[in-house]
């Protein structure tokens, strides 16, 4: 009971994968969730992404930068309509950096990241998100995640399989995770949201964004 009076840590998963509780102010939620409305609307819209079984992920998602689809990177969104994808915005870029110094406690920890891509997904009260790694990049650079609206359970394993050891975090509107160096490639998923948890002024009533940005290393 007492734990819920307590401001939440900062707290190293595993290494190199740190959560950072309520790491953006309310201000800035609703300036990323203003974005992320813009960037759903098009030219490349939000949609449910078509996996190669024939299923569709239960997310919605939009791309920046590049478009993901299963399992490659293209400049154009050529499952939705082939528009040209929006450009990475500099100031994603720096929140990206300003993420890594404070997660890692390092002032230098931010110097050489230059993310080009953002997935920017959406989960309505019946979303969730399978076990699985982020390794369609060709690069190595940590996983910048930022989350706002409802809390949801988290899962972070480890690089071998999606199977324990793994660590379940709440995740809430403003908290920052950071997944780099040896963890860079651990499986990861969301169990579930958590309706009605989304806190008055983050400009979100219903449902979590979450958005992970990510260097490609392609051209
Ligand atoms: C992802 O793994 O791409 C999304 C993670 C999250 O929604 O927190
Ligand atoms: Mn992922």
């Amino acid at each position: 009971m007492i734990d819920a009076l307590l401001p939440r840590a900062r707290r190293e998963i595993a290494p190199g994968a740190v959560h950072v509780p309520d790491w953006l102010p309310p201000e800035r939620q609703r300036e990323i969730v203003d974005a992320c409305r813009q960037w759903a609307s098009g030219p490349a819209p939000m949609r449910h992404v078509k996996l190669p079984t024939g299923n569709q992920m239960s997310v919605q998602m939009v791309c920046v930068g590049w478009q993901w689809q299963p399992y490659k990177y293209t400049r154009t969104a050529d499952d939705v309509g082939g528009a040209r994808v929006a450009d990475f915005p500099e100031w994603l870029a720096e929140l990206g950096r300003a993420a890594l110094v404070d997660a890692y406690r390092d002032p230098r920890a931010g110097d050489d990241y230059q993310p080009d891509v953002a997935l920017v997904n959406f989960y309505d009260a019946a979303a969730k998100m399978g076990m699985h790694q982020d390794k369609d990049e060709r690069s190595s650079a940590p996983v910048v995640s930022l989350s706002v609206g409802d809390n949801c359970v988290f899962r972070f394993g480890n690089t071998q399989n999606r199977n324990r050891p793994f660590v379940d975090v709440e995740l809430t509107s403003g908290d920052l995770f950071v997944f780099g160096g040896p963890s860079r490639f651990a499986y990861h998923g969301v169990l579930k949201t958590l309706p009605g948890t989304a806190p008055a002024g983050c400009g979100l009533n219903d449902g979590r964004l979450n958005i992970t940005m990510r260097v490609t290393g392609m051209e």
